[in-house]
């Protein structure tokens, strides 16, 4: 990543003008996910996070009640700003934020709401596995992953990234991303499709179901046109025949299975949470959001490993390893979840898990 790639406050603001120029105060109101009239994506658990990141007392969370206002903090995933928005708003001029998204619409986005905010902040427009490339070591006092896909991207149907029309399969968060889902429909094995759709979704009938898709993806391919939802859908049909499975909920499922492979997301949380602890000072916050069982195990597992003081092979009698190299603890013992209200509110929240650990 070179420094070009980086946006700063004041070229957010060239583009601001460039773009027309729309200068607007900074009100929490703004954190609505509303610019020009155009809805974005609503923040989930906002508050939680706030506090999660030390930058709102009065909770579980921060116990202690102190605000980080004059620190350093990275969102990894920018989306319409709604968190990046409020952490910013936080903090002092004396304050630091850096913002990570792969999806071009979302940097174009988030980049003219953040425009006039306080503190510097410096966009990065990449995946965020590359967060130890681009933030140093032992500075930051927050991260924040806030994971999956914004509502605009759902809500924009010629991304495709949903079944609801029928437009054909994309799925990637990046667009210069060289494979999109139809591609890699179209290379990928029944096997290897099966094992996607068994880890990424959990789904049963895998290689049936897969061994279908793969079928129907190559005839599209012979017949020289896109693959379309309806296709899947009628592939769905056909392996889940029994009219009480919710063919909605399966559609959902194998989207979120295909959609996790062609932008490689396991991978991407499994680097990136691991360079988060190098980036996180001792008694930095790292907290993440996550949206279903998958992606939530992925988060566990890898924050486990730095949960345990010793490293030892199992099979050892007596510690070797000096028993200290914990770097992460748990701030909530178990995942703080979304309100009813909320929920009510923001139907995107239903199945949010938030997690919070501190470096040690
Ligand atoms: C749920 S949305 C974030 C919404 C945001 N918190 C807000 O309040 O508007 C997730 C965002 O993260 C981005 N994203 C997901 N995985 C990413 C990755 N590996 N690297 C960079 N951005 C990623 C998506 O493009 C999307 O814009």
């Amino acid at each position: 990543m070179t420094s070009e790639s980086r946006l700063t406050s004041l070229q957010t603001n060239e583009i601001l003008n460039s773009a027309g120029g729309v200068v607007r105060s900074c009100t929490e109101n703004a954190t609505a996910g509303v610019e020009n009239g155009v809805f974005y994506h609503d923040p989930v658990m906002l508050h939680g996070c706030l506090q999660g990141l030390r930058l709102e007392s009065d909770s579980e969370l921060n116990k202690s009640g102190e605000i980080l206002a004059d620190g350093t903090f990275a969102d990894c995933t920018l989306g319409g700003g709604g968190h990046s928005y409020a952490i910013a708003t936080r903090l002092s001029a004396a304050g630091t934020l850096h913002a990570f998204d792969r999806d071009d619409d979302a940097v174009k986005f988030a980049t003219k709401r953040l425009a006039n905010v306080a503190p510097k902040f410096v966009v990065h427009p990449v995946p965020f596995a590359e967060l130890g490339n681009e933030i140093s070591a032992d500075t930051l006092d927050g991260v924040l992953y806030d994971l999956g896909i914004s509502s605009h991207q759902v809500d924009d149907s010629a991304r495709g990234f949903t079944f609801v029309g029928n437009n054909p399969l994309d799925l990637r968060m990046d667009r210069r991303e060289d494979v999109s889902a139809q591609e890699w429909l179209r290379t990928v094995s029944a096997d290897d499709l099966a094992a996607a759709l068994r880890k990424n979704a959990d789904m049963d009938r895998a290689f049936k179901l897969a061994t279908r898709i793969v079928e129907i993806a190559a005839a599209t391919a012979k017949e020289g046109r896109e693959i379309l939802p309806s296709d899947i859908k009628d592939a769905v049909e056909a392996v889940f025949p029994d009219k009480r499975r919710d063919a909605n909920s399966l559609m959902a499922r194998v989207f979120q299975a295909v959609r996790m492979e062609v932008n490689g997301e396991l991978r991407q949380i499994e680097v990136s949470i691991r360079s988060a602890v190098d980036c996180l000072k001792v008694g930095g916050r790292l907290v993440v959001m996550s949206y279903h069982s998958v992606e939530d195990r992925c988060v566990k597992d890898v924050c486990a490993e730095f949960e345990k003081a010793c490293i030892c092979p199992e099979h050892l009698p007596v510690c070797m390893c000096g028993g200290n190299h914990q770097r992460l603890k748990k701030v909530n013992r178990k995942p703080i979840l979304p309100t009813e209200q909320e929920i009510a509110i923001n139907s995107r929240a239903r199945s949010a898990k938030l997690r919070v650990y501190e470096r040690v």
